[in-house]
């Protein structure tokens, strides 16, 4: 099997309220990942118009997200962070995923069947489509490794079988045109650490999520530090201590959900947390939950704010990082152009 070489590439939807979730399952990690390895970051704007969007507020959260990526420490000069539908080669190969990728995968996606809702037949052709472009995202830059939340694991699965169908596909012309015996890597997805799937405040059997209606559910990047802690405090729990063992959170959704948060705050595990605050009341852990939330999340929040304030340097590193994208994205169309058979007049 063909070597390629490491890279990491994440993308984020500028769809609103950037949430605990998003920090903890992908954003934060990113962070880690960019000590170790090249990185790719992504404001995925064209995926976030498979839903309507009002077209000022999009531009807003394209650059609040970029925000959120600066303030949580993502190096632009080092790494790469740009906007999606700034790099056309995106749509290019995502067009041509869409003649491999077969019916049958698409409909098995069941962030469709849950975004679409009952009203299937009104839902945007995008929105179906939509798996087939987060493959075409990570193979345009042939992507190695993709740090995500539990929620997109099967997206990447779709994009692992893409590829491997790709190849398989294709593979005489790739070995013609020089590529070896593979020209896609088949993608690993990153999803580890205790917070890949981070749990509403007010019920934790269901996702933190930036549509649920009740904004107690989730405490957002942007939330001040008054407003994380009065979150925080009226979080849904049990009338137990919390346990000093893990198996004692099985049947405990909300307790289970705050020991991953805190645990995932302080670069720790929740054995480490339980062994610390096994047996304390929930008045007491949650004042300590307070203060590592509010010192771990007030500052992003003020450094978003302080970004927000200035668009244009904003949109200058948009700019710097889509054309340092644009030129690999541009190598890589290239060669499937030759390789699926496309005559090239450039
Ligand atoms: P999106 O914008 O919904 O979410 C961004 C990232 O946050 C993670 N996440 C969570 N992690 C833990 N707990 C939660 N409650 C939670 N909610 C969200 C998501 O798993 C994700 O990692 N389809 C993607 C965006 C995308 C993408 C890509 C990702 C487009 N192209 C290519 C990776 C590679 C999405 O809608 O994420």
């Amino acid at each position: 099997m063909a070597q390629f070489k490491e890279l990491v590439f994440s993308g984020v939807q500028p769809t609103g309220n950037l949430h605990l979730g998003n920090y903890l399952g992908a954003i934060k990690r990113f962070v880690t990942m960019q000590e170790t390895h090249d990185c790719i970051y992504c404001v995925v704007d064209m995926h976030a118009i498979t839903v309507w969007q009002d077209p000022k507020e999009l531009k807003r959260q394209i650059r609040e997200v970029t925000a959120a990526f600066i303030a949580a420490g993502i190096d632009p000069k080092k790494h790469i962070v740009f906007n999606q539908s700034q790099v056309a080669q995106h749509a290019e190969l995502a067009w041509v995923f869409n003649c491999v990728a077969r019916m049958g995968w698409a409909n098995r996606m069941t962030q469709f069947k849950e975004k679409a809702g009952k009203d299937r037949e009104n839902a945007s052709v995008g929105l179906f489509a939509y798996p087939m472009l987060m493959a075409s995202d990570i193979l345009v830059y042939r992507a190695t490794h993709v740090p995500v939340g539990e929620d997109q694991k099967q997206h990447l699965e779709l994009t692992r079988d893409i590829a491997q169908k790709f190849n398989n596909d294709f593979a005489e012309s790739i070995a013609e045109n020089g590529y070896g015996d593979a020209f896609f890597p088949i993608t690993e997805p990153l999803i580890h650490g205790p917070a890949t799937r981070v749990m509403s405040l007010r019920d934790g059997s269901k996702k933190m999520s930036k549509s649920d209606p009740s904004d107690y559910s989730r405490i957002n990047l942007t939330d001040d530090a008054d407003t994380i802690a009065t979150k925080v405090r009226k979080a849904k729990t049990d009338p137990e201590p919390l346990p000093s063992e893990i198996e004692g959170l099985k049947t405990r959704p909300e307790a289970e959900n705050l020991v991953a948060i805190y645990a995932a705050l302080t670069n720790t595990t929740p054995e480490d947390v339980l062994r610390d605050h096994g047996g304390s009341q929930f008045s007491g852990f949650k004042a300590a939950l307070v203060d590592v939330s509010v010192t771990k999340l007030a500052p992003i929040a003020d450094e978003m704010r302080r970004l927000m304030a200035d668009p244009s340097h904003i949109d200058a590193v948009l700019a710097d990082g889509s054309d340092r994208a644009r030129v690999l994205a541009a190598q890589t169309m290239d060669a499937v152009k030759d390789i699926v058979g496309f005559v090239r007049s450039r």
